[in-house]
């Protein structure tokens, strides 16, 4: 396994629980986007049009993610902060309403689960949302996880059903004797593989609720707020997550507009965070690919050299049934049906120098 995020543990964990002798090699293992994310599970919220493929594979993963909640805290002991209050999608203004109104339209035309609410309803489910939000829906189906949680959990499990994680880097994936090699290396996937993934910056915030206890909101709120699209993750613990911008940039650094941005947004929908403490500002790199939608399966003409990546904005929804479906794969040789929009191959050929191949 070349990878120690959330995916690579979660199919060292699913391997080695088969019996299967799994290494997991990362210099810095949960450094990359695992933990940056903000752990929506968001099916229904995150089904964009013209992705239709991805949209029932993120369905599938979070009909999965109830019993693989529930496994994970048993196999790990770690409460995971998974919530399943749901999720409102809202719009600030009447072309916040507009625009957020559209998209789930086409949700629902997909036969998704989210309703439309009228004014009065939206605030009785959420009283700490602005008065002047205009209008919005609900997602019971939309969950939230924490993900620093969720990687613990994941290494605790994977370790204690056998995986060992060597901290070391991989120069060529050809250098490791294995009789399988999976690449769960989020944006350094490409250069190990020669795939197109590319990293997508996104900035993010996490508040703290004063007083040590909790936000005074349940559900997850996303929206646009003035046309600028965000979303707040409430945690039991008092965390709130703000995000987050999605930029075709590679620098790391945190910027004065985008920290503004969020927190205008965040606070026009939800006053009460403007008295929150700011506690921290990240950048983590989505691993994106040409048509947003993860790489899963075999390298083209590489049988032995396995892809778990590309999982963009969704890697954390799409854990469990990655992670069930490469387990499959390196046990039986033979992909699931369910895989067949996903391949490597359907970039075409792949640098074999890449790989060392
Ligand atoms: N899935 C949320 C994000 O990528 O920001």
């Amino acid at each position: 396994m070349v990878g120690g995020g959330v995916v690579g543990w979660a199919v060292a964990w699913r391997c080695a629980a088969r019996g299967l002798s799994v290494t997991v090699r990362d210099p810095a293992p949960g450094s990359g986007a695992s933990t940056v994310a903000a752990g929506m599970l968001a099916p229904v919220a995150e089904a964009y049009f013209g992705e239709t493929a991805l949209t029932g594979l993120l369905v599938a993963s979070a009909a999965r993610w109830p019993a693989f909640a529930a496994e994970l805290t048993t196999a790990s002991g770690v409460d995971l902060g998974y919530r399943t209050e749901g999720t409102l999608v809202v719009g600030l203004t009447g072309d916040d309403l507009a625009e957020a109104g559209r998209l789930w339209a086409y949700q629902r035309e997909l036969g998704l689960p989210i309703t439309p609410l009228r004014p009065s309803a939206l605030r009785d489910r959420e009283p700490a949302l602005a008065p002047r939000v205009r209008g919005g829906a609900f997602a019971p189906g939309d969950h939230q996880v924490d993900p620093r949680r969720l990687l613990v959990a994941l290494r605790t499990a994977a370790e204690r059903a056998g995986a060992v994680l060597v901290a070391a880097p991989v120069g060529r994936v050809d250098e490791l004797a294995a009789s399988a090699v999976v690449v769960a290396a989020g944006c350094g996937t490409a250069a190990l593989t020669g795939l197109p993934v590319r990293p997508v910056k996104g900035q993010i915030l996490r508040l703290r609720a004063p007083g040590g206890g909790p936000p005074g909101f349940r559900h997850v709120v996303r929206g646009y707020a003035d046309g600028e699209p965000v979303y707040v993750v409430p945690r039991a613990d008092g965390e709130v997550v703000v995000g987050a911008t999605v930029e075709e940039r590679t620098d790391p650094a945190v910027t004065a507009g985008a920290v503004l941005r969020l927190l205008r947004a965040a606070v026009d929908l939800l006053p009460e965070l403007a008295e929150y403490d700011l506690v921290e500002t990240a950048v983590g790199f989505r691993p994106g690919t040409p048509d947003n939608a993860p790489v899963i399966g075999a390298l083209p003409d590489r049988p032995g050299v396995l892809v778990a990546a590309g999982h963009h904005r969704h890697g954390i929804v799409l854990t469990p049934v990655t992670a069930d479906l490469v387990a499959d794969l390196v046990a039986t040789g033979t992909p699931d049906a369910m895989l067949a929009p996903f391949t490597p191959g359907r970039f075409g050929p792949v640098t074999r120098a890449a790989t060392g191949g």
